[in-house]
């Protein structure tokens, strides 16, 4: 078979970058084997973000620069195909073809299984035509799983799986459940044989994935289903998955079988990411997200009970249409109180076929930035003070790759930190082993630290 060349450049969230190792696992016997990038590929895959619009907007920057490289491909007698995936393919489909025709294909998050048959019908097209307008954007989610390969590249010491897709939340600022459909689990049987695939192929880590990860209800196999709580007790059983994670999760979907499974399961990692977006219960309500500020209040006491060393991160919006200084200054009497290891804080942005867009209350963006500034400069103090607050510690830490520096290794703290950790005259290769590093300094976007020895696993039962 002869050899072709595979760039994927993915946007957007942990789904999409599970969905590109899937692509290229999808396109492997195909003869496609990865490329260094744009210029040396034979088919380009942009995976897309619809989140918000500066997301969407710069799929077309990158598509403008990719149609030169095309031409100038051409002029050569080559050929290079430019296929667009992910949300804003979802959220635009043929529109995308009518904005910018060097586009060869366009697929939703949900077809990509399909990919060996969609490039055959461009490239055929291409041929008979010069021209390739080939659309494919079924939202239907319960097939995908089960016509991927289960042949997959190994992702490395700490791996995504994605089981859960989709969403029924409709919170009326977000187009995820117009982008990925409906709400879906994978059965349990599927996400540990997948689990098991991955250790075996050297993930010591395994992020669960879902819009609305803690949403799970996987089929068990025995007519029942499981929760995510039940899932993770599972997968702890797998010999050699030192550490769980998952994201993201929705304060709504949060069960007491989940706060147990943080006290009970050593390998669920101390870390949870939150997402609150807003302390005004008036917000929160005109968003949809059906859970009030002390509603979340009380669910991460629950969590901090069951596992008193967990750091938390979550999400916000500001300028959520009507939001006033006294709704904004609820967000931030919530962000004072609970405290985050770190957040990520968003301007609101209008999405084209959501609720709230149409609103006619839009706050002013200079209100929204100044608001924007507030928030993150607290955010920022907290996790600066979190950071701090390891230093002198011993943790452990799972070394993934190599530094910026010789002899450094970078991996992950329990608390999600990256860690730069200087291995002195150790000459054994510990990429991929679980360390314990003493926390010597907070750099500005890391932690540095001291090898002390090789962490005692957490032994799988
Ligand atoms: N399922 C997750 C969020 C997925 S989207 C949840 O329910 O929390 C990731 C984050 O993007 C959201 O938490 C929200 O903070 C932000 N976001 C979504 N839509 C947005 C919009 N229209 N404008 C600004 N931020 C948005
Ligand atoms: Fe979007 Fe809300 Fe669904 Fe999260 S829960 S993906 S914010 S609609
Ligand atoms: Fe973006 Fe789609 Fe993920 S809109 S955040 S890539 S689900």
């Amino acid at each position: 078979m002869a050899k072709k060349r595979l760039y994927i450049k993915t946007y957007g969230c942990q789904m999409n970058v599970y969905d590109s190792a899937r692509m290229a696992d999808v396109l492997a016997p195909m003869g496609y084997e990865s490329a260094a990038g744009p210029e040396d590929a034979d088919l380009v895959i942009l995976n897309t973000c619809h989140i918000r619009e500066k997301a969407a907007e710069k799929v077309y920057s990158e598509v403008g620069r990719l149609r030169h490289l095309k031409d100038e491909k051409a002029r050569q007698g080559g050929r290079m195909l430019l296929a667009v995936g992910g949300c804003v393919a979802q959220a635009q489909g043929e529109e995308m073809m009518r904005r910018a025709p060097a586009i060869d294909l366009v697929f939703g998050p949900q077809t990509y299984h399909e990919l060996p048959d969609l490039l055959g019908r461009a490239t055929r097209d291409l041929m008979a035509t010069g021209r390739s307008r080939v659309v494919a954007i079924d939202l239907a989610t319960d097939e995908k799983f089960d016509r991927l390969p289960e042949e997959a590249a190994p992702q490395g010491a700490s791996a995504f799986l994605t089981i859960q897709e989709g969403c029924d939340k409709f919170c009326s600022f977000c187009v995820v459940p117009y982008t990925r459909g409906a709400e879906f689990s994978r059965p349990v049987a599927a996400v540990l044989a997948e689990a098991r695939r991955m250790v075996a192929a050297g993930a010591a880590e395994i992020t669960l994935l879902g819009q609305n990860v803690n949403a799970y209800h996987g089929a068990d196999g025995d007519g029942g289903t499981l929760g995510l709580g039940g899932l993770m007790r599972r997968l702890a059983g797998i010999g050699g998955l030192e550490r769980i994670r998952y994201t993201t999760s929705h304060p709504r979907d949060v069960d007491d079988d989940l706060i147990d499974a943080h006290r009970d399961v050593p390998q669920i990692m101390p870390f949870l990411h939150l997402p609150v977006q807003s302390g005004s219960d008036r917000i929160l309500k005109a968003m949809n997200r059906r859970h009030t500020a002390d509603r979340y209040r009380e669910i991460v006491a629950s969590l901090r009970t069951a596992r008193p060393d967990l750091a938390l991160s979550s999400d916000f919006i500001v300028g959520y249409p009507g939001e006033t200084d006294a709704d904004f200054e609820a967000t931030m009497a919530l962000v004072r109180e609970v405290r985050f290891a770190m957040a990520y804080s968003f301007k609101y942005s209008p999405r084209p076929g959501t609720p709230a867009a149409d609103l006619e209350d839009q706050v002013p963006e200079a209100v929204k930035s100044a608001r924007l500034a507030a928030l993150q400069d607290e955010l920022n103090r907290q996790q600066e003070e979190f950071n701090r607050s390891c230093v002198g510690r011993t943790l452990p830490v799972l070394l993934e790759r190599g530094g910026r520096h010789a002899r450094q290794l970078v991996g992950r703290s329990p608390y999600m930190q990256a860690v730069s950790v200087d291995m002195g005259s150790n000459e054994a290769d510990l990429r991929g082993s679980i360390c314990d590093v003493e926390i010597e300094a907070v750099l500005s976007n890391s932690l540095r630290g001291r090898l002390i020895g090789r962490e005692t696993m957490v032994a799988a039962q």
